[in-house]
């Protein structure tokens, strides 16, 4: 018997920040019933698919309870009685109702929480894992990034770069990977409290976000962190980068306050060439600005042999990745589905990578709720990678504990992951 969705609602939930966004249940024909809730970006790219907000006077203009009104309201009606086990017809339909390239007219986040509502649903009806349900080939656990050291958006301009993360890639499990980066994680809080940084509390993505007297010393503290720890920095544990340099890029400058000096592109890529030969780094995201393409290609030219990731250089938009072909620019995506707006565009630009010989890295936003659905997706993605955020926060757990599931009851092995590109 086909399944088909019969009905969807929608309602306004807070995130990890506490700002409202939508959970949307779906539905259907045999009675199962299933929800998603949608996470939610601060350093977003100018090219993101549109998050809509209600505007007006509630939580400061960004409630979403007119968006959650039209997902029964605009959304079911073009839905109903469709097939809910054909992904890829049921999201045509959401995009040909939303009617936008964008996603600006209803909003993406209101595609993209119909759209993983029925996947759930379809898995919960199935009684299989949901990794499964999604799978478009084999299965495969992921690799953690694990965010350490916040700075930019996340944690109050202390620093310029976004964040400073751990890669634990020489651990035979994600269990004895995670034991590892927590003891990084408490052992970076030590070591920055002994050096008198000021400490209160952890940024947006759980990571700490001290102030420091340069960016630099986020490098240096994290290399400490690793070696005191107990670990080997390079050969175990390894450092990734995200930029986010967008957020300081302003008439063709890179402004770094904290330090009081601009870079010029060549500047910025100067820089993380001379930390990728005192550091580990095996990783940097978003190293320069979202429409830098010289830049990019300068940066991907000289440093090539690390992963050069572009989140909002790309915004999981399969054009953008493919104009970054065509201009030689990275030689990674990361993969965030609300920058897209539906399950079926974010695997199709997972796809769109391994056919192009760039690595995927499925990531959360910083901006989440407890819904672990992404662990799933970056399994059934097989990217090899997922970008979660850290290891003291629910919204973040959530996602690792279903990762530690998978890893325990589903029996999917833990892959060796040096950065070797
Ligand atoms: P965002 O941050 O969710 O605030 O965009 C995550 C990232 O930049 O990777
Ligand atoms: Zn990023």
């Amino acid at each position: 018997m086909s399944l088909t969705l019969q009905n969807l609602r929608a309602l306004e939930i807070l995130d990890s920040r506490g700002r409202p966004t939508l959970a949307v249940e779906a539905w259907l024909s045999d009675g199962t019933r299933a929800t998603a809730q949608v996470p939610s970006g601060a350093s977003t790219g100018t090219h993101e698919a549109n998050e809509k907000r209600d505007g007006g006077e509630r939580y400061g203009g960004k409630g979403v309870r007119e968006v959650a009104g039209t997902v029964a309201s605009v959304f079911l009606p073009g839905l109903l009685g469709l097939s809910a086990e054909d992904q890829r017809a049921l999201d045509a339909r959401l995009i040909e109702i939303e009617g936008t390239a964008n996603k600006s007219r209803y909003g993406a986040n209101a595609t993209l929480g119909i759209s993983c509502a029925v996947a759930r649903a379809v898995s919960a009806s199935r009684r299989e894992p949901l990794f499964r349900t999604l799978a478009v080939g084999p299965p495969l656990l992921p690799v953690p990034m694990i965010n350490i050291l916040s700075g930019g958006l996340h944690a109050g301009g202390n620093l310029e770069f976004q964040d400073f993360l751990i890669v634990p890639h020489g651990f035979p499990t994600l269990a004895d990977a995670l034991e590892a980066t927590v003891r990084i994680h408490t052992t970076a809080g030590e070591i920055l409290r002994r050096s008198g940084y000021a400490l209160t509390g952890v940024a947006d993505e759980g990571g700490w976000g001290p102030l420091l007297p340069s960016n630099e010393e986020a490098m240096f503290l994290l290399t400490i962190a690793i070696a005191e720890a107990g670990y080997l920095p390079g050969a175990q544990v390894s450092i990734a980068l995200d930029v986010a340099a967008t957020q300081f890029y302003r008439e063709g400058k890179y402004h770094l306050a904290s330090e009081g000096r601009e870079l010029t592109s060549g500047q910025m890529v100067d820089l993380l060439a001379r930390w990728c030969g005192s550091y580990p780094v095996i990783s940097i995201e978003d190293g320069l600005a979202e429409d830098d393409w010289d830049g990019w290609a300068e940066l991907t030219a000289r440093l090539g042999s690390v992963q050069l990731v572009g989140d909002d250089l790309f915004t999981t938009n399969a054009a953008r990745l493919r104009d970054g072909v065509r201009r030689k620019a990275a030689n990674a995506v990361l993969v965030k589905m609300n920058q897209i707006g539906t399950l079926t565009e974010t695997l199709d630009v997972c796809a769109l990578a391994r056919e192009i010989g760039y690595s995927a890295v499925v990531s959360a936003r910083s901006g989440e709720t407890e819904d672990s659905f992404l662990a799933d997706l970056a399994v059934a993605s097989g990217a090899g990678q997922i970008k979660i955020g850290s290891v003291t926060r629910s919204e973040r757990l959530a996602k690792y504990n279903r990762l530690l599931e998978l890893e325990a009851w589903e029996g999917l092995a833990f892959p060796r992951y040096d950065g070797n590109r």
